[in-house]
């Protein structure tokens, strides 16, 4: 994988636009909360869908489904602290390292990941772990839908042209998630090229980072299955794919390929 170093110019350029594009869907009153008074952002559907639009000063987005919606598959007990504890921290850790910033205040949270090397160097590797955890759950909770659904037309003849069919997709996301050695995701991107592709990144990496556009995350850590599966990663994965909302993966394909 790229070094953070190699990220173009024009990937960068590209992010700012997505962040924009991103945030002219929401609707206004999206746009006010998420800049005015310190008020929740909105969390509609568009909202959350568009990790890429979220801006300092970053909020906890409720679980779209609750705690219990994927029960027995992802229990209760680790979505409460998943969300409440870890996904909570990253939010507060990151507000923290900014709050200091306020030139950054300004830029959409897909902007700065893509362009860390523009950070002061105190707060680099906080913000790529703390704002890569917060984009990365974000959208994590966001393509997750009980008992899932079913991918557009569109992403499917690009699901058969890149993988042969689904089923060759989503075995190529078990391997890829069972290879990562430690914590990090597994993901469906689009690359530089305008591919679809399956891909991995250490801790919380987001392939915004490497110059690839995330479409699905699947978290690796263990704290994201340990108390039901054990060292059971692969059975946790194959689990997590009964769930995926592809029809929020298609939303963002459509934006975003
Ligand atoms: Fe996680």
């Amino acid at each position: 994988m790229k070094n953070i170093s190699a990220i173009s110019r024009r990937r960068f350029l590209r992010g700012g636009f997505l962040a924009a594009f991103g945030a002219a869907l929401l609707r206004p009153q999206a746009i006010h909360a998420a800049s005015c008074c310190g008020l929740k952002a909105d969390h509609s559907a568009n909202a959350q869908l568009l990790f890429e639009s979220l801006q300092y000063p970053y909020d906890l987005a409720p679980l779209p489904h609750g705690t219990e919606a994927f029960v027995p598959d992802i229990d209760a007990l680790t979505m409460e602290i998943h969300h409440g504890r870890h996904h909570a921290a990253y939010v507060r850790n990151l507000n923290s390292a900014l709050a200091e910033y306020p030139q950054f205040h300004g830029l959409k949270l897909n902007a700065l990941l893509a362009d860390l090397d523009a950070l002061p160097e105190s707060i680099r590797q906080t913000v790529r772990d703390n704002g890569g955890g917060h984009a990365n759950h974000a959208l994590y909770w966001a393509t997750m839908k009980p008992g899932g659904s079913q991918p557009s037309e569109s992403l499917k003849a690009a699901i058969a042209k890149y993988f042969g069919a689904m089923d060759a997709l989503e075995e190529s996301l078990v391997q890829v998630g069972l290879r990562r050695f430690g914590s990090g995701w597994a993901w469906l991107n689009i690359n530089a090229n305008g591919e679809l592709v399956v891909n991995s990144t250490a801790n919380q990496d987001n392939p915004i980072m490497f110059g690839e556009t995330p479409l699905l995350g699947i978290d690796v850590w263990e704290h994201a299955y340990y108390l039901n599966f054990k060292n059971r990663r692969g059975d946790y994965l194959k689990a997590f794919l009964k769930h995926v909302d592809w029809e929020a993966v298609s939303k963002r394909f459509a934006i975003l390929g």
